[in-house]
């Protein structure tokens, strides 16, 4: 399979690139010559969020790309979110547009709900006090409004379960195109693959390392010994062994680095393959799901979810 895996088709027929540049993290100072480096690179999807705090610089490395004339907006595939604090119907709108503003855009290619978590207006700290119920069919709505105008041009979901985009789907005029969850060599979410597949909703992993720097006291994937051990088979980094096994799983992944060596790195997965009797390996790789939305979403008496299991469904 030395198929280059370089997009995949969502269901309102457009194309997601399927390496994206991730931007969680990126820090204000460094986001924005990534960017630069990433697109020079080959990059052509960048994800991104308000949550990030780092749109503005974004659009100023954009808009600099654009005038140098290095890429175009039409061979860009930018998605962004919608955060916890903007869920009421009113306020979807407003927070695109804030969004479009930032990154100096007239359009994106994919909006997502971040997270099925709502938080009060205006809020900022992550409190226990500052959750609220989210109402996901009449945020949706709103999202299929901003799909109508054309300024979103697919809209979709971010870790949300099977369960809940079960539930979506039901209430869905405009169904989801992406649902953008944590997914790496050790969390396969193997039910979630076969549930988005079955509902032609694609699965977008974030984290596809794992987010080593954020939670170090937990598994490293580039540390793991079978996708070492993969890795030293094929003369290639574990990084790039992890997101290649996500191309071949049939997911896009959004790999973030502000570092040249390895934003080049990162994109170098698309003219070799991990062969079968390597890629079975992955199998037996221990499983856990390693950004549980704790402490911040799960409380005992605020928002919607009293543990884990109801964020999660179960799946965890
Ligand atoms: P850096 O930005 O210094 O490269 P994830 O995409 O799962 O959130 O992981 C991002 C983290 O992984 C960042 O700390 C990033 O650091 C690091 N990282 C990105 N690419 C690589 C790579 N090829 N090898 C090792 N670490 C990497």
């Amino acid at each position: 399979m030395a198929d280059g895996i370089r997009f995949f088709e969502l269901n309102t027929g457009a194309k997601i690139p399927s390496v994206g540049f991730g931007t969680w993290q990126a820090d204000p100072g460094l986001v924005g010559e990534a960017i630069a480096t990433a697109i020079k690179v080959g990059y052509r999807h960048i994800d991104c969020a308000k949550l990030y705090g780092n749109e503005k610089e974004i659009g100023y490395a954009l808009k600099k790309l654009f005038e140098d004339g290095v890429v175009k907006r039409e061979d860009l595939w930018i998605t962004s979110k919608l955060w916890c604090t903007d869920h009421e119907q009113e306020d979807v709108p407003k927070a695109l547009d804030k969004t479009l503003q930032d990154l100096q855009l007239d359009y994106l290619d994919l909006y997502l709900i971040h997270w099925p978590v709502s938080m009060k207006k205006g809020s900022v700290d992550f409190k226990p006090e500052n959750l609220t119920q989210p109402d996901i069919p009449s945020t949706w709505k709103a999202m299929e409004a901003l799909y109508d105008s054309g300024k979103a041009r697919a809209i979709g979901v971010s870790n949300f379960s099977a369960k809940k985009l079960g539930d979506l789907l039901e209430v869905a005029r405009v169904p989801p195109a992406v649902n953008q969850v944590e997914c790496h060599p050790s969390w396969q979410q193997p039910k979630l693959h076969a549930f988005c597949k079955s509902k032609g909703v694609h699965l977008s992993g974030h984290s596809p390392f794992g987010s080593p720097s954020t939670w170090k006291f937990k598994c490293d994937i580039l540390e793991n010994p079978i996708v070492n051990m993969v890795a030293e088979k094929l003369g290639k980094t574990p990084a790039q062994v992890a997101l290649r096994w996500g191309l071949e799983m049939g997911h896009s992944v959004l790999p973030k680095s502000t570092n040249e060596a390895r934003i080049k790195e990162n994109f170098d997965v698309f003219d070799w393959s991990i062969p079968e009797d390597l890629f079975a390996k992955f199998s037996e790789i221990e499983q856990e799901r390693l950004i549980k939305g704790t402490p911040y979403f799960v409380h005992e008496t605020f928002g919607a979810y009293k543990t884990l299991e109801e964020l999660w469904d179960g799946d965890l």
